[in-house]
């Protein structure tokens, strides 16, 4: 008893010491592993002492009393998340995978989440206040206009890789020459063709937005926005005004694999910060498979989106007949129950993924290449095999393989004899064990957690009410400012006035002086 009012008493005094704020997250998108960051940023705030609204399409059963969830999951009605299963994406037309279309279908999801009527009311509600805000970026500015109407700072977090898109809100694009598009399959140091390329990756988004997104986000933010700040008595701001007023930009990276690039003061890596301190325990069956596996376990998910049940029929049976052949204990993420399993697969319908990672007997870890699996494997220190199939995954795992801890397989109908080889490569050859053990120190051996490092920045944001002082002065330098390409001009102008006055002076004394010659 005296236990528990001792405990009480301690939490009451923590909590009355962390100055407590009200923070607004916001993570609409329906995708399990972004809704995982979302619930790793949430924790940390909650440990600190903060009061959290959190808006997400995964709420919560037993939210703590500090935690208000606002339940956006009618977001699954409008993302058409079928066309990111394995199957489809296989055999879909390429549009799909485009650029402008993924954009647009960001901006949409995120006017369609403040229209929602759990989210308006939040919104409307005069007596709703809050010290700060932190929104997911993905492709789009909008939620910018969260912090615009609660009229308090505003930090973006990036689920991906840092890039030069998310750098231009709050600093500057990166320099095509030797850094890549979030989608790219290139790792620098580029060539001539690759470097062109990606300069065309940029100018290519870049234009997409001037004729066609910029204006599609600015008129949702005029319709949506403006009238919430009227509301509040306040004179709204621009979209521009709005989205390059972020206070800072929190990066899911770290530089074990990040590109080591230069990056502005207002940037914080906090790469694993999802990853909890302790290990949740995998059930005794489990580990009872992963101890006994004499020769090591290889371990086969592709994640939340990608469900193994919807590959081709003829690419799982391929691959169940193929891990068969292998000595190795196989664990298969698969949501759905298989007959004649070879002896050494094990299918698993739910996975403990970090529990897995963990164990000693793990060999390899084969995956679609996501950065929270391979944040997870670097964390780990695990060798992996990536078949990317979506996004950055292309990235990461180029990334992975140069780094030299995974080895790449591309999906395909046939992809079975390729992925046989790469695990033979992967688990017999001791390189990749070692670099991914090397790469694991590199990503722990850093002065905070990035939890630690993560709740930090937000309480210096909140304390100095935005952080002025972290922004970068070449965020309002326009491009051909910061080119100098004015000062080129003014000077050209300058040679062409200049030559024209000499040219004149010189001939009004050529003709002064001829007119002399005459009269003499
Ligand atoms: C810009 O950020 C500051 C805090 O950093 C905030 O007080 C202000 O309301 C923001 N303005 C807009 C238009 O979002």
């Amino acid at each position: 008893m005296e236990k528990i009012k001792m405990f009480w008493l301690a939490v009451c005094l923590m909590l009355a010491c962390a100055e407590a704020s009200k923070i607004l997250v916001v993570f609409p998108l329906p995708s399990r592993s972004h809704g995982n960051l979302g619930d790793g940023l949430v924790k940390h705030l909650l440990n600190a002492g903060h009061e959290v609204t959190y808006i997400t399409p995964f709420p919560y059963k037993n939210a703590p009393p500090t935690l208000r969830t606002i339940d956006v999951s009618k977001n699954f009605d409008i993302m058409p998340m079928d066309i990111m299963s394995i199957k489809s994406i296989m055999d879909s037309p390429m549009f799909l995978h485009s650029i402008g279309f993924m954009l647009y279908m960001m901006i949409d999801l995120n006017r369609h989440t403040i229209q929602l009527e759990e989210v308006n009311k939040v919104l409307t509600d005069p007596k709703e206040e809050f010290d700060l805000v932190i929104a997911e970026w993905m492709f789009t500015d909008i939620p910018a206009g969260f912090a615009s109407v609660f009229d308090c700072p505003l930090i973006w977090l990036s689920s991906v890789e840092v890039h030069w898109m998310i750098l231009q809100l709050v600093d500057q694009p990166t320099n095509p020459a030797y850094t890549v598009d979030i989608m790219s399959t290139y790792t620098p140091p580029l060539n001539f063709w690759q470097s062109a390329n990606e300069l065309w990756t940029q100018v290519k988004i870049n234009f997409l937005q001037y004729v066609w997104l910029d204006g599609v986000q600015e008129r949702a933010f005029n319709e949506l926005i403006h009238p919430l700040v009227l509301k509040r008595g306040r004179k709204p701001p621009t979209f521009d005004e709005s989205r390059y007023n972020a206070s800072l930009l929190l990066s899911n990276a770290y530089i074990s694999t990040a590109a080591s690039v230069a990056l502005p003061q207002n940037h914080k890596f906090i790469g694993g910060y999802h990853i909890d301190d302790e290990v949740k325990p995998m059930s005794a069956e489990l580990k009872k498979i992963m101890d006994n596996a004499k020769h090591g376990v290889v371990y086969f998910s592709m994640g939340s989106n990608f469900k193994s049940k919807d590959m081709p029929e003829e690419l799982k049976k391929s691959l169940l007949q193929m891990f068969g052949t292998l000595k190795q204990t196989v664990l298969w993420k698969f949501e759905e129950k298989m007959d004649n399993l070879p002896s050494n697969v094990h299918i698993l319908d739910w996975a403990p993924q970090q529990a897995i990672l963990s164990h000693p007997n793990l060999a390899v870890f084969i995956t679609h290449g996501g950065l929270l699996s391979t944040t997870e494997s670097v964390h780990f220190g695990v060798p992996i095999i990536g078949i990317p199939v979506f996004a950055d995954q292309f990235l990461n795992v180029v990334k992975a393989v140069n780094k030299g801890f995974a080895q790449r397989v591309d999906l395909s109908y046939t992809m079975a004899d390729k992925l046989r080889e790469a695990i033979i490569e992967v688990t017999s050859n001791k390189r990749y064990a070692e670099k991914a053990k090397e790469l694991s120190f590199i990503h722990h051996d850093r002065p905070v957690k990035p939890g630690v490092e993560l709740v930090h920045w937000v309480n210096h944001v909140i304390n100095t009410r935005g952080a002025p002082h972290l922004r970068s002065p070449a965020l309002h330098v326009p491009f051909y400012q910061k080119m100098y390409l004015d000062l080129a001009v003014f000077l050209v102008i300058l040679l062409l006035v200049g030559r024209l006055l000499v040219k004149k002076a010189y001939r009004a004394v050529l003709s002064k002086s001829k007119a002399k010659k005459k009269t003499h």
